[in-house]
């Protein structure tokens, strides 16, 4: 018992027991393990790991225990500490255990150390040198195995080296949700496998080689290529997406050659995705553009820093109205507040977007309540999923979410235009039709409830709304779930969300890398950094700001085509290739007279530049990475950028140079003294302990925005084109940094048409067949699939995929796309 200050007696959540003859106390609950671990004694351990359910498998953590019956071996890992439990980690009994336990796990374990991947941060060889017997009696032959065999495009697996641990088959069911790696066979001959013909293709299978604590699993794009003591590492975080996962990126001979997820409690408790895991490929490749260059003729011939910064500067030195910039997610925080800096503050043009026309209007991205991954995954809380599906878009906030329902007690309400990942675990699955979701929402704020709304049924309506209006925290993950449908529909949704449940909290799905950073430091039009309008704190630091609010991405390009625009800066960003309207993106490149490209790679756009500025890519320049929920986390320089590449700040610094004034800093401990002095959210970050915070800091500002939201758009009526169109991202895509990694650059599928059964059946056709899809005048043939994720009157096609871009049929006018699709007889 302990004393509260009033004087009375409270009782106390400690759990007392005994540990090696000290009296100890452990948290209510705790596994015994967890409480040694926490109280200083290591008790070693194979299959326990704390992401996961323990199951007693290996036997490794068996330790003495007395609960008032007499000492006995039990697995520590199993067992919550009880009320005056002794505990013996070092007894005769317990080392003989641990002894017993190696040699068998030896018997059959392979001599391989010395070619292993493993070799030198292996636990099994860590724990046989520290508990196990030193020798072995077993003289027969090993039990054998072809060695190694693929599971995977990615993951290799060594069945001789295998400890049962039960570790890759838990993440791969319990955390993954993708059963694909099982035991098999029974007794001596039980071994890890895939079931044949169903390889081990799941988004996260590099984490089941992290967790395997023998070389058993090994990541092909690491095979080989470095020893445990060869490598340097640094903390960092992942950019493929806007999870912000944290990372270690570790380096050999001034190359990253891996990169393993770190257990931060708040984002990725150690998960990573494949993309995450193994993008890093992207920055060895041969590929890399690493000198300054200018076009000449129809190709490019290198130059001097001097001469492309001049050129540029010269090319950004006209009326700000014609000059614009698009792109600038791939950035570091500081690196975007330079070049808006440089762009609105030095240049004066306010024609900036790091959205490509996928994104969210900024106003509401920036103005909402914000929450937290932890928030949106509370345990019983109700977390609204109105986005695209986050293992395709957000992976490691997918599995974040998942553990979330299926583990703490969450609630899962879909209101999506097809189904998820997640929609097996979601206890209302609201299939909103393209262009209906802002109307559905409206149904229910104003519980217009007896009436369908499309395909959402009243009683569908009613669950709803009683839901929402419970006494239970809602979180809203909310994003563009459809690039065939118009961002107005989703901020109705919004609009509507806000008047159902005013308390909710808001998670925006942004998938492209740093957005949110961009979107702080106001690389996007009408904002300044720390997401303000205001220009006053700017006065003493820049030498002007824009005077007229600019225009985003699809503004820009129609400014283009028109003949406004002069000058576009791509900072990163690749419009042809990615601006959900291809056409548009083509025709205005045709009419610019300058692309500056800044960028590491000649990409559909960046190859039609006139003036191509090479930068440093991950791992090769330090900065700061603001993620979906706006919490900060350090990116780290680990190797040094190969050629003439520089960081983004330092070719918005020079660029400012030529152009005049110059930006002020010359450090990047200059241009964050001045990030804290002017924008309000950041006054309090230290810097320098960003590497080493756990979690890292969240930027919040006091924004109170009125965000108004008019009445919810209707979408237009269906049309003689039978099929609304819904297109969204796979993880696996023709992105830049996938196809410049040779392990990813072969893993997105083709480009299929998916239909929904229902509507299949009003067609000739079977599966597998061509259909032939017309849009206006556009027509093209597409092999389609049934697909019964797919809900009726709707089509799906991802973008990006080979085979086809389904970019082709979408214009930035139109709020919703409608189809035809024919079989091949039809006409
Ligand atoms: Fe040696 Fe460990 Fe590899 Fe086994 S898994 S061969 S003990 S390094
Ligand atoms: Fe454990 Fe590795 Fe075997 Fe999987 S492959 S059961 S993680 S030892
Ligand atoms: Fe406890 Fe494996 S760690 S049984």
């Amino acid at each position: 018992m302990t004393a509260t200050e009033s004087g009375s007696a409270e009782a106390t959540t400690g759990v007392p027991f005994t540990l090696n003859g000290t009296d100890l106390e452990a948290e209510d609950g705790e596994l015994l393990i967890e409480a040694c671990e926490r109280n200083g004694v290591h008790i070693p351990r194979f299959c326990y790991h704390n992401r996961m359910r323990p199951v007693g498998m290996c036997r490794m953590c068996l330790v003495e225990v007395d609960t008032g019956r007499g000492p006995s071996l039990q697995p520590s890992c199993m067992l919550p500490v009880t009320p005056e439990m002794k505990v013996e980690t070092e007894s005769e009994a317990t080392k003989q255990a641990q002894d017993g336990v190696l040699e068998f796990l030896l018997t059959n374990h392979p001599l391989d150390c010395p070619v292993c991947d493993k070799g030198g941060e292996c636990p099994l060889q860590d724990n046989a040198y520290a508990f196990g017997p030193g020798e072995s009696r077993f003289v027969e032959e090993k039990r054998h195995y072809e060695k190694p065999i693929p599971i995977s495009d990615l993951v290799h697996l060594d069945r001789e080296r295998c400890i049962l641990c039960d570790r890759c088959t838990r993440f791969a069911s319990e955390v993954a949700g993708d059963p694909l790696i099982h035991f098999i066979d029974r007794g001596s001959s039980t071994q890890v496998n895939t079931f044949p013909d169903h390889p081990f293709s799941s988004y996260f299978s590099g984490n089941t080689v992290q967790i395997c604590p023998v070389g058993a699993l090994t990541a092909a794009p690491y095979r080989f290529k470095a020893r445990p003591w060869d490598l340097d590492a640094v903390e960092s975080t992942a950019t493929v997406d806007a999870s912000g996962a944290r990372v270690v990126l570790q380096s050999s001979q001034n190359r990253v050659v891996r990169m393993l997820g770190v257990d931060s409690d708040a984002v990725n408790w150690s998960w990573l995705s494949d993309k995450d895991r193994f993008s890093y490929e992207a920055a060895n490749s041969e590929n890399r553009i690493t000198e300054p260059m200018v076009r000449s003729g129809d190709g490019f011939r290198p130059t001097r820093w001097t001469d492309a910064a001049r050129a540029a500067a010269r090319a950004m030195r006209i009326d700000p109205d014609r000059v614009a910039v698009i792109g600038g997610a791939r950035l570091s925080l500081e690196s975007q507040y330079a070049w808006a800096k440089l762009v609105k503050g030095v240049v004066g043009t306010d024609h900036v977007d790091a959205q490509l026309g996928d994104g969210l209007p900024a106003a509401l991205a920036l103005g909402l309540p914000r929450a937290t991954i932890d928030e949106v995954c509370r345990p019983g809380g109700i977390i609204v999923l109105m986005a695209a599906d986050p293992k395709e878009e957000l992976a490691t906030l997918y599995l974040r979410i998942r553990h979330a329902v299926v583990e703490d007690g969450a609630t899962l309400i879909e209101i999506t235009p097809r189904e998820t990942s997640l929609s097996d675990l979601a206890a209302i699955s609201l299939r909103s039709s393209p262009g209906t979701v802002g109307q559905v929402l409206a149904a229910i704020a104003e519980e217009r409830l007896d009436d369908a709304v499309g395909s959402v049924d009243s009683l569908q309506l009613r669950r709803t709304r009683s839901m929402l209006t419970g006494n239970r925290p809602v979180s809203v993950v909310y994003g563009r779930s459809n690039l065939a449908e118009s961002a107005r529909y989703t901020a109705d949704a919004v609009g509507g969300l806000r008047r159902i449940c005013p308390d909710a909290v808001y998670l925006p799905a942004l998938r492209r890398s740093n957005i949110n950073g961009a979107l702080e430091m106001g690389l996007t039009p009408g904002f300044l950094p720390g997401g303000v309008r205001n220009r006053e704190p700017f006065v003493d630091h820049w030498a002007s700001t824009p005077d007229f609010e600019g225009k985003d991405t699809d503004g820009i390009l129609r400014a283009a085509v028109a003949g406004e625009i002069d000058t576009l800066v791509l900072l990163g960003a690749d419009p042809i290739d990615d601006f959900p309207d291809s056409h548009l993106a083509r025709e205005a490149f045709e009419h610019i007279d300058t692309v500056i490209a800044v960028d590491s790679f000649k990409t559909a756009s960046s190859s039609r530049a006139d003036i191509f500025l090479p930068v440093a890519m991950y791992g090769e320049a330090d900065g700061t990475f603001c993620n979906a929920e706006a919490r900060l986390s350090p990116l780290s320089a680990k190797v040094t950028a190969p050629g003439l590449a520089r960081p983004d700040w330092m070719i918005a610094a020079e660029l400012s140079a030529a152009i005049g004034p110059d930006l002020g800093f010359d450090s990047l401990d200059g241009l964050r003294a001045e990030m804290s002095a002017i924008v309000p959210s950041l006054v309090a970050v230290d810097w320098s302990a960003l590497a080493t915070a756990d979690d890292g800091p969240l930027l919040r500002s006091e924004r109170n925005w009125d965000l108004e939201f008019g009445d919810a758009a209707s979408a237009p009526p269906s049309s003689s084109y039978g099929l609304r169109l819904v297109v969204d991202r796979k993880l696996w895509d023709m992105g830049t940094m996938v196809q410049n990694s040779p392990s990813l650059a072969g893993l997105p599928q083709r480009a299929e048409l998916h239909l929904s059964p229902s509507d299949v059946h009003l067609m000739d056709v079977v599966d597998n067949d061509f259909v032939t899809i017309d849009q206006g005048d556009i027509s093209f043939d597409l092999p389609f699939v049934i697909d019964p994720t797919v809900a009726p009157r709707t089509a799906w096609l991802p973008a990006r995929l080979p085979g086809f871009d389904v970019r082709e049929l979408l214009s930035a006018g139109r709020s919703i796309t409608n189809i035809r699709v024919r079989g091949p007889e039809s006409t």
